[in-house]
């Protein structure tokens, strides 16, 4: 059998991809994946997400076991991503009657995935519903959880819930695709798909979790992985776990990381640390070559404002600092304020390298950085404290 009954009329029509290392260029998935689409049979048929181009192979089959797929009315599209989307010009060719139905910001990104401008597109909101007579669906978005289009699904009559890549894990189970809770493989790998797919959008994963709490469930079907019948809010709860601050206080949080090799940039550090009004911030100093990348996201993720102290190296930031900042997408950062500083011998444009990458990553820049020639002068260093006040006012204000 290539399809799976999960509940009266809601059969999961998936595909399993046991060979995958690496999803998204970046994810390690050391046990593979699958790509979950679900087939709900009221007098009406719907399809939740398709899968991904190269798969349709096991995808047409598991849902010919099930019913023929000129029978198939609606598509129900959770999210764009290609994974999930790519067999969908495939599905369309051997049925073009389909109708579409996603959240309103998925049109835009369905309609550069068929690239076909006639063919209609119903964008949904929260709380819309398709009667499917006998068994109906209820559609609450989601949004960016990941993508801006994401929506979770859920089905009123069975108590299931569609969360798209939501609580999701990468295994590939070749027995049974139900969870098992507190098995410390699917513990771990639904920790790491949160940590690498989820995390940067934490405040959002957060809220959509909350109020999907607030529903019965009875099964969470995600698009990846396992399908959890055995303690459906688990993960919800996890998430809620997960996207708490890490590092908590009354006051704003000021991260300050820096890299120096002679001390110039660690002493203007320093000066700066000094002008921070230690009644309104807790400011974290940070050695950029000794901190771990999981204390630094932390960190990033904690703070209100972040300086990043870099020298000029051969023209650039030096990596110790890249090293940092190429964290910033990897968690919840956008619309944090931030700006640069740093030493030079000649050149000194480092810290405006780094404002231009801070900018184009949507945090708020303090601009100009401070700056210091070789050994910082008492002058320099008077700057360095002026540059510490005004940031501190521009992350207050
Ligand atoms: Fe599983 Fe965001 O795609």
């Amino acid at each position: 059998m290539a399809s799976i009954k999960i509940s009266d009329r809601i059969y999961w029509v998936g595909a399993k991809d046991p060979s995958l290392r690496v999803f998204d260029l970046y994810v390690k998935t050391t046990y593979g994946t699958t790509y979950n689409s679900y087939l709900i049979t009221g007098d009406k048929v719907a399809l939740i997400d398709a899968v991904k181009d190269g798969f349709e192979g096991q995808f047409f089959e598991a849902i010919a076991e099930i019913l023929p797929i000129e029978k198939i009315d609606y598509l129900v599209v959770n999210h764009n991503e290609p994974d999930h989307s790519g067999a969908i010009i495939e599905l369309l060719r051997r049925n073009p009657r389909i109708q579409i139905v996603c959240s309103k910001p998925a049109v835009p990104f369905l309609r550069n995935v068929i690239n076909d401008d006639a063919r209609p597109i119903e964008g949904v909101k929260g709380g819309d519903k398709l009667d499917l007579g006998g068994i109906s669906l209820e559609f609450m978005t989601a949004p960016f959880m990941h993508w801006p289009d994401t929506m979770f699904t859920y089905c009123p009559e069975r108590k299931v819930l569609f969360p798209c890549d939501g609580y999701a894990a990468h295994l590939c189970p070749d027995d049974s695709m139900y969870a098992k809770v507190g098995d410390p493989v699917l513990e771990h790998e639904a920790w790491y798909y949160y940590d690498c797919i989820m995390r940067p959008f934490a405040p959002f994963s957060r809220k959509a979790s909350e109020a999907v709490l607030q529903r019965e469930i009875a099964v969470v079907a995600p698009s990846h992985g396992p399908i959890n019948a055995d303690q459906p809010k688990h993960f919800i709860q996890k998430y809620l776990e997960w996207t708490a601050p890490k590092i908590k206080s009354d006051k704003k949080a000021l991260a300050i990381f820096v890299a120096s090799s002679y001390g110039n940039t660690k002493a203007m550090a320093d000066a700066i640390a000094a002008a921070i009004p230690s009644d309104r911030f807790d400011v974290h100093l940070v050695d950029a070559m000794e901190v771990t990348q999981e204390r630094a996201r932390d960190i990033i993720e904690a703070a209100d404002g972040i300086l990043f102290g870099t020298p000029t190296f051969a023209g650039d930031v030096v990596k110790p600092i890249w090293d940092i900042a190429h964290l910033l997408p990897s968690v919840s950062a956008t619309g944090k304020k931030a700006a640069a500083f740093g030493s030079y011998g000649w050149g000194g444009q480092a810290p405006e390298i780094l404002e231009g990458y801070l900018e184009q990553l949507k945090l708020k820049v303090f601009k100009p950085g401070a700056k210091a020639r070789l050994v910082p002068s008492l002058a320099e260093l008077d700057e360095c404290r002026a540059f510490g006040r005004a940031f501190s006012e521009f992350v207050l204000g």
